[in-house]
């Protein structure tokens, strides 16, 4: 069994905040965040809340494939900052998209959209599902210090879909995740650990970001670049059969790097993180979205998909596009 990404769509909050903007909370400024990171602005939800996000996402996938939620066999959320944490993020995609069907959420963090993908494509080869929709969407506005300059001014919120099919010419022809456990906790955001109500003198740590920036970049680069290599190895394919990159948008000195080390042009790594900044789990999806909506995809262009994320988590796709 094939299976085939048939279908793309992505969705942003409208209130955009500039690098400049970040002055009313930290000491910074626009020629720093710029420099440092490629960021020059990012959308942060004012009234939108991660399901409106996602479902607006979910819908244009399946609109831009044709495909109506009935016809979905299985629904797969990546997200690490969901509404609630039940009913999950792809149980409330359920009702916003008519779909009757199998449906949870994972959390892989960065790589989120990369390890839907792979479940999804391992649903749809295994003969389990012929329709799978798969969403990313994270605000990552909700677990920011917006007192912490070294990571405020990074991130940024926003939803990704995409449509998974059995029919089709398989355009995706390689998927694989890995994990290598981050014993140092080199990006940490708490979650209910230290909730202990029947001992109110533990102390409390708020659910936002902390995080050792040399040491994500290190293991960025080394394991996005070794993802990429096993992929066109696993898949006997070269570096020149690649047209486009699509890396997780966290940081233009991380993907600048990896285009060294692969020796890469960097026009081949398709970028829009000036616009968005690091939408963690969304990335990937909103950037294949914008890139598959901007025509420069062709029948038999290839495509590779990679992302890192805390964990440390990490995956590569490729796809050769069909349309
Ligand atoms: N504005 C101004 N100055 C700043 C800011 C800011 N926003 N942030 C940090 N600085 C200062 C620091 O306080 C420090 O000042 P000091 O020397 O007076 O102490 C100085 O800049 C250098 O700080 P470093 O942390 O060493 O800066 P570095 O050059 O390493 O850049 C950065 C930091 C951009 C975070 C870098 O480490 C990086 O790119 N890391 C990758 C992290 C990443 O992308 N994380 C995303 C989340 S994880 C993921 O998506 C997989």
């Amino acid at each position: 069994m094939k299976a085939s990404v048939i279908g793309t769509g992505s969705a942003l909050p409208k209130t955009v905040v500039k690098n400049d903007d970040f002055k009313q909370w930290v000491d910074t400024d626009d020629e720093w965040i710029y420099s440092h990171t490629g960021i020059k602005e990012r959308r942060i939800a004012k009234d939108e809340t991660l399901i409106s996000l996602a479902a607006d996402a979910a819908k244009k996938a399946l609109a831009d494939a044709g495909v109506s939620g009935e016809e979905i066999d299985l629904i797969i959320a990546a997200t690490f900052t969901p509404d609630c944490f039940t009913p999950t993020l792809a149980c409330m995609l359920q009702n916003e998209v008519g779909a009757t069907c199998p449906a949870f959420d994972l959390n892989a963090a960065c790589s989120g959209f990369i390890y839907a993908l792979d479940v999804g494509y391992r649903y749809i080869k295994s003969g389990a599902a012929k329709k799978v929709l798969i969403v990313a969407a994270d605000m990552l506005s909700r677990v920011t210090n917006f007192s912490d300059r070294g990571t405020c001014v990074l991130f940024g919120d926003g939803a990704g879909a995409a449509v998974l099919s059995a029919q089709g010419e398989g355009n995706i022809i390689y998927s694989k995740t890995e994990a290598e456990s981050d014993t140092k906790f080199s990006l940490r955001i708490p979650g209910l650990y230290s909730r202990f109500p029947l001992n109110e003198s533990l102390p409390k740590e708020e659910s936002v970001v902390s995080m050792d920036g040399n040491e994500i970049y290190m293991n960025a680069v080394r394991t996005m670049t070794r993802d990429i290599k096993k992929a066109l190895s696993e898949s006997g394919l070269t570096i020149s059969d690649i047209d486009y990159i699509v890396p997780h948008q966290a940081n233009s000195r991380i993907i600048d790097a990896v285009a060294i080390k692969l020796k890469m042009l960097k026009e081949k790594f398709f970028m829009n993180m000036p616009k968005y900044g690091n939408t963690s789990a969304a990335s990937v999806a909103i950037a294949l979205d914008e890139l598959s909506k901007s025509g420069m995809l062709r029948k038999g262009t290839h495509v590779a998909l990679c992302a890192f994320g805390g964990g440390f988590t990490s995956g590569c796709a490729i796809l050769e596009w069909a349309k």
